[in-house]
């Protein structure tokens, strides 16, 4: 069932939960994260970056995708088909291409540029039942070629956009994408602790989900985080199960090099990533 992630992010806040945002890539990505989600009967967001809709021959080939699967594959549980760290531009795109929910990321603009930016969305969103996340405070680490520093955000900036009406905020608090540095302090809690005493009820959405060690991400959860976005994880359980299959010459037996059979072990990797992904947040069981 196709649904903004209001809800479900809201549900997810008050019951100490967090609901996983899952990248997509390609059709075998997609199918993997909507049978994982229907079988652990958790909600679930599909994450598109403007790179990956680019890959993926543009937004609306993407969410035709989605719809289509969702009613092929029969899947009744929540899914959010979510932009990811969008421009203005990139979410005006996916908002006529029937994304569900977008986010715009403003967090390189000086902060009164991404309210304005901000709130033009939030009137756009409301109107045509997508739900907002937006950023303050950028999140290190590359993605689409930019590399941020892995900022912490600034608490009143982060009121300042949580009361213009989004429904979901991602705030800098250490966290990067992709692998974390051997020197990486870990997350500050101070900063969470401070954004989530003035943004009250506002679900917080933790960025760059890969290799957060366990105890902090059950911590994140307890002081707010109702979202957290998971993308490297499943591309390296991808890549290390399909590197797994060429080196063991599978795709020279019979017709192994047909690709239903060359992407089936890396395809069931991301599904084992997402499951174990979604017990860790407690979603399971929660749509
Ligand atoms: P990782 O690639 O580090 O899991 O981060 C994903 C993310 O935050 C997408 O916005």
């Amino acid at each position: 069932m196709l649904v903004n992630a209001k809800d479900m992010l809201q549900k997810a806040k008050e019951g100490h939960y967090a609901v996983g945002q899952f990248n997509i890539n390609n059709l075998e990505w997609t199918k993997a994260v909507l049978q994982t989600a229907q079988e652990q009967n958790s909600p679930v967001i599909l994450g598109v970056s403007e790179g990956a809709g680019k890959y993926m021959a543009g937004f609306k080939t993407v969410a035709d995708m989605v719809k289509a699967m969702i009613d092929e594959l029969k899947i009744t549980v929540p899914v959010a088909i979510h932009l990811d760290h969008g421009t203005y531009d990139g979410c005006m795109k996916c908002i006529e291409a029937g994304f569900s929910s977008i986010m715009f990321d403003g967090s390189h603009y000086p902060i009164d540029e991404n309210v304005e930016k901000t709130k033009e969305l939030v009137r756009i969103c409301a109107e045509k039942g997508l739900s907002l996340e937006a950023e303050v405070g950028s999140i290190g680490g590359e993605e689409d070629g930019v590399v941020g520093m892995g900022e912490c955000a600034d608490p009143d900036e982060c009121k300042a956009i949580a009361d213009l009406g989004v429904d979901m905020l991602a705030a800098g608090i250490g966290n990067i994408h992709g692998k974390y540095p051997a020197n990486w302090p870990g997350l500050s809690f101070e900063t969470l602790e401070a954004v989530k005493n003035k943004t009250g009820e506002m679900p917080l959405v933790l960025h760059g989900g890969t290799g957060i060690p366990e105890d902090m991400i059950k911590r994140a959860i307890s002081l707010g985080v109702a979202k957290i976005n998971v993308n490297t994880e499943c591309q390296l359980a991808f890549a290390d199960a399909t590197r797994k299959y060429i080196e063991a010459g599978k795709d020279l037996e019979g017709k192994g090099f047909d690709p239903r059979k060359l992407l089936a072990p890396g395809t069931a990797a991301i599904k084992e990533t997402v499951k174990t992904k979604m017990e860790l947040f407690g979603s399971v069981g929660k749509a």
